[in-house]
């Protein structure tokens, strides 16, 4: 499918949405969500908004004074912009994190759309049935918080957990039994990841660390163990991972970041314009901003 991007008309009756962050000239969000607003013909605009920590609270408050439609909410703020908003939705609630923003009628509503992102992704584009499942999950930051929160969510069997930090993988464990009430995790050290045993049973091997990332960056866990999975998903977006290669060469079902990226950003965009927001264009123009 062609992307064809009319060039934008700001008129009086436009809507304006955007991203709060620090920095923000490396967001491509502005790209998939203008193109977005521009095949549906919609009169809305997304810009890039560079929001020092220090002028959050005002930042946040310019939504409302200039009665924009909403925001994405991007590091570092993710965490911080909870205390600014009227209402949380679940998921937000709790994760502690927001990523999106809804002005509705001047009262802010906070989202979190990642975690949604992520099983829409798996969903439609990996064709990927995550109830019952066993994941085996790399990292334990923000993004492994909102996917074990949406895995949950999604009535899968067990989660392992492994993480360079020990610590973390303790935190995110003992945040899940708390919030969710999800007892079947277990962490394996970080030394320990590529125990055969362990892979005897993995259904879904997640990678959320910024490893791979990089051109040199290590394959995390090695091909006799990936070959054992039926499916692997890495976050990772800006390049072609070994972790992905190997997923390939191996002939196993996989995905990139830059699907999730886009279903968290379909997720806004559906929020704000209470459309359905055209993904495969979305994709298009991340793709073609990527290669250049
Ligand atoms: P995000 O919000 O994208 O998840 P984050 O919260 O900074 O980002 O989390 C980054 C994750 O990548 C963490 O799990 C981190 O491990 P630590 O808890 O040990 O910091 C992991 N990570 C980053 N660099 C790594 C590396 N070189 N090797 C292994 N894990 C790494």
């Amino acid at each position: 499918m062609e992307v064809i991007i009319i060039s934008m008309k700001i008129k009086g009756t436009t809507r304006i949405t955007g991203v709060f962050g620090y920095p923000v000239n490396h967001s491509l969000s502005p790209i998939f969500q203008n193109a977005a607003f521009d095949y549906l013909k919609l009169d809305y605009v997304y810009i890039p908004l560079e929001v020092k920590p220090e002028n959050l609270k005002i930042a946040v408050e310019s939504i409302k004074i200039f009665n924009w439609i909403g925001v994405n909410v991007t590091i570092p703020h993710k965490k911080e912009v909870i205390k600014y908003l009227d209402e949380l939705d679940e998921s937000s609630e709790i994760l502690s994190v927001v990523n999106t923003i809804h002005n509705i009628d001047g009262k802010l509503k906070g989202y979190t759309t990642d975690g949604d992102g992520f099983i829409r992704s798996l969903k439609e584009d990996g064709k990927f049935n995550i109830k019952n499942k066993n994941v085996f999950i790399i990292g334990a930051g923000g993004s492994s918080y909102a996917i074990c929160g949406a895995l949950i969510k999604e009535r899968v069997k067990s989660i392992f957990i492994t993480n360079r930090t020990y610590e973390n993988a303790r935190k995110l464990k003992e945040h899940l039994k708390k919030k969710l009430n999800f007892k079947n995790i277990e962490i394996i050290e970080f030394e320990k990841r590529n125990d055969r045993k362990i892979w005897e049973n993995i259904d879904l091997l997640i990678n959320t660390t910024s490893v791979g990332m990089k051109e040199n960056d290590p394959l995390l866990i090695e091909k006799i163990n990936i070959e054992k999975v039926q499916f692997v998903y890495d976050i990772v977006y800006n390049r072609k991972t070994e972790l992905l290669k190997s997923a390939e060469y191996l002939k196993i079902s996989n995905l990139d970041g830059i699907s999730m990226l886009v279903y968290q950003g379909a997720i806004s965009f559906e929020i704000w314009t209470g459309k359905k927001a055209p993904v495969d264009i979305m994709k298009k123009a991340i793709c073609e901003k990527i290669k250049k």
